[in-house]
């Protein structure tokens, strides 16, 4: 089963701001018909209602084969301030009517989607990493927070999908990159609670790719650059739960 992992569309209200984000949608589209895509957060610029609608316009096509999770520009003004109302619509205009296996605003647990293809079955795990603060350096760093730590926790202690290989995704940073401070509040509760348990761990934020292999008891930990504007994303095979492998491929 194939994934490309996309990151940080940053939707805007314009549609002539949004030339770039489409062009790489329509390559995916035309040239990876049968792949999953996984979108690690910021898909809007601001949360505003018209960057969710033109977000929605541009998914549906991939309904059934587009999974996601928010990131701070999603909730909030600028990226920088959280808003509850920003955070519903993420749910109510982009999330729900693409039909992911739950919620993500508010105190939620990891939403779960099951994906199946020739008997092979994988777990896609995503989670909110938005933490609801006022304080835009703390909005930057996020937080996995307690109730998601223990979802994360019972749906990895599941004796009946053990042997399930499991894709991981959020949008915040689990390692600090080259900036100390932009680190998930509770990154080392996360490493303690996935070590070993997880086989793919994505994320995407700072629009610096990177790629960490076998390290913390998983497979594979991938940064996404911004998706828009680039030629090449990462294409992600699983055969099964040993059995990843990790390649560049062309969105453009
Ligand atoms: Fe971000």
């Amino acid at each position: 089963m194939k994934f490309i992992h996309l990151s940080d569309l940053h939707i805007h209200s314009d549609p002539s701001d949004n030339n770039d984000v489409e062009s790489v949608l329509d390559y995916v589209q035309k040239t990876y018909p049968e792949h999953r895509l996984i979108v690690t957060g910021d898909i809007v610029d601001d949360g505003h209602e018209r960057q969710y609608l033109q977000a929605l316009n541009f998914l549906d096509k991939f309904k059934g084969r587009v999974f996601i999770c928010p990131g701070n520009h999603d909730f909030g003004v600028m990226g920088n301030f959280y808003e509850h109302d920003r955070a519903e619509r993420f749910d109510e205009k982009l999330s729900v009517p693409l039909e992911q296996g739950g919620r993500f605003a508010g105190d939620n647990n990891p939403v779960v989607n099951i994906v199946s293809e020739n008997g092979l079955k994988i777990m896609l795990i995503a989670l909110d990493t938005n933490l609801e603060t006022n304080h835009p350096f703390d909005f930057a760093c996020g937080k996995v927070g307690e109730r998601q730590l223990e979802g994360l926790d019972t749906i990895l202690s599941n004796p009946a999908t053990m042997s399930m290989p499991k894709i991981f995704f959020f949008h915040h940073h689990l390692f600090t990159h080259n900036n100390p401070f932009m680190e998930l509040k509770d990154a080392y509760d996360l490493m303690r609670t996935i070590f070993g348990r997880v086989q793919v761990v994505l994320f995407g934020h700072k629009h610096v790719p990177n790629l960490w292999r076998n390290s913390g008891g998983i497979h594979y930990i991938l940064a996404a650059d911004n998706s828009p504007g680039k030629n090449f994303a990462r294409e992600i095979t699983v055969r099964g739960i040993d059995d990843i492998e990790v390649d560049d491929i062309r969105i453009a």
